[in-house]
């Protein structure tokens, strides 16, 4: 059994990857710092799940602050390393960039400096489909160029790319880059659209629909998800640098996607068309043929039935959709 460093282990990935690894027998050092990108409550809450495996580890504090990172390596010599934390969000990049500075640049150097000093077995990190930027060959592959980021969100995560490639090269460091794509289900993020839609669905609250509906998103459940985060930090025979896509390989219309929440929440939405949003991709599509050979991954949840868990879970958790609401509306 192995001792996981597991950075965001509050965030939406990092809770549920933590708690699989929970489940089958590792110790888990979560760390997070709980910030406001949104209400902290609902972190909080997804960490006193967590606490109830006794293999689990909480540790809050800032990646940005090399000393915690340290003292947290020092203090526990994890064997592997799974990176989710980040600032995410790209329409959050445009008026926040140093958020991203501080979590996604200097923290992922304080992070992956220690995992080489500490000669992790591997060093598995969150990246992003959004670093295909504008490329309009779909599916998106591994191999095709991604030079062109379009949002400073993009392009922090492309850059985490560039500085495991480096850290591959000069320490033989083992790491593995997961492109996500379009994360979804219960316990989500309340930034993403399948939240905030839904909640002003129920709200009778008008939604902005931007690029008039038009952009497309290969939308992936949180458990497929889930297995190929997994297999990344534990399968045998990958190489020692590693970027590989996680996405359903299905994209779907968000119009499509509106009706299909409208249809579970048993209520129309009031849209507002809107142009498209600077930094927003017009289509997300993953190639997953090198996650299926390396990983095994395959993924099984269809986005109606997907979207149909995450609005029971919304609709059993009134208490805290309503504190994120509260939190969100300042
Ligand atoms: N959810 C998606 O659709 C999606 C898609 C592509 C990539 N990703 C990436 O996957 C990862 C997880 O995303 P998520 O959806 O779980 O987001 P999330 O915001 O729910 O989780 C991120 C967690 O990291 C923590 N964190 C942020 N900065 C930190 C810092 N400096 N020190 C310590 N903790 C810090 C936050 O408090 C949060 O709990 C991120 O790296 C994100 O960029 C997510």
């Amino acid at each position: 059994m192995a001792v996981v460093l597991l950075t965001g282990s509050a965030g939406f990935i990092g809770f549920y990857v933590t708690k699989a690894l929970l489940e089958s027998g590792d110790s888990v050092i979560g760390l997070d710092n709980f910030n406001s990108y949104y209400t902290p409550e609902l972190k909080r809450a997804r960490t006193a799940i967590l606490t109830g495996y006794r293999n689990f580890v909480p540790v809050e504090a800032d990646l940005a602050d090399p000393d915690s990172v340290r003292r947290c390596f020092k203090e526990h010599s994890p064997d592997l390393v799974f990176h989710s934390a980040a600032q995410a969000g790209v329409r959050y990049s445009l008026r926040n960039p140093r958020a991203y500075q501080k979590s996604n640049l200097e923290g992922f150097i304080n992070l992956i400096e220690e995992a080489r000093l500490f000669s992790v077995k591997r060093f598995v990190y969150a990246s992003s489909s959004s670093v295909y930027g504008g490329n309009t060959k779909m599916p998106y592959s591994e191999d095709d160029p991604v030079n062109s980021p379009v949002s400073l969100y993009a392009a922090t995560k492309r850059a985490n790319e560039l500085i495991a490639h480096s850290y591959t090269h000069l320490w033989k460091l083992q790491t593995v880059g997961l492109r996500f794509f379009t994360v979804y289900g219960p316990w989500g993020r309340p930034d993403m659209a399948y939240w905030s839609f839904l909640e002003a669905i129920l709200n009778r609250e008008p939604i902005k629909v931007f690029n008039h509906g038009k952009n497309r998103r290969d939308f992936t459940y949180i458990d497929d998800i889930v297995a190929g985060a997994v297999a990344a930090l534990k399968i045998d025979g990958l190489g020692s640098y590693e970027i590989i896509n996680l996405g359903n390989n299905d994209p779907v219309e968000l119009m499509d996607f509106i009706e299909t929440l409208e249809r579970f929440a048993g209520l129309k939405a009031v849209m507002e068309m809107a142009p498209p949003q600077p930094g927003d991709v017009v289509a997300t599509y993953a190639d997953i043929r090198k996650a299926q050979v390396k990983l095994g991954f395959q993924p099984k949840t269809s986005l109606k039935d997907g979207l149909e868990k995450f609005v029971k879970w919304y609709m059993d958790n009134r208490d805290l959709a309503e504190a994120v609401r509260r939190f969100r509306k300042g």
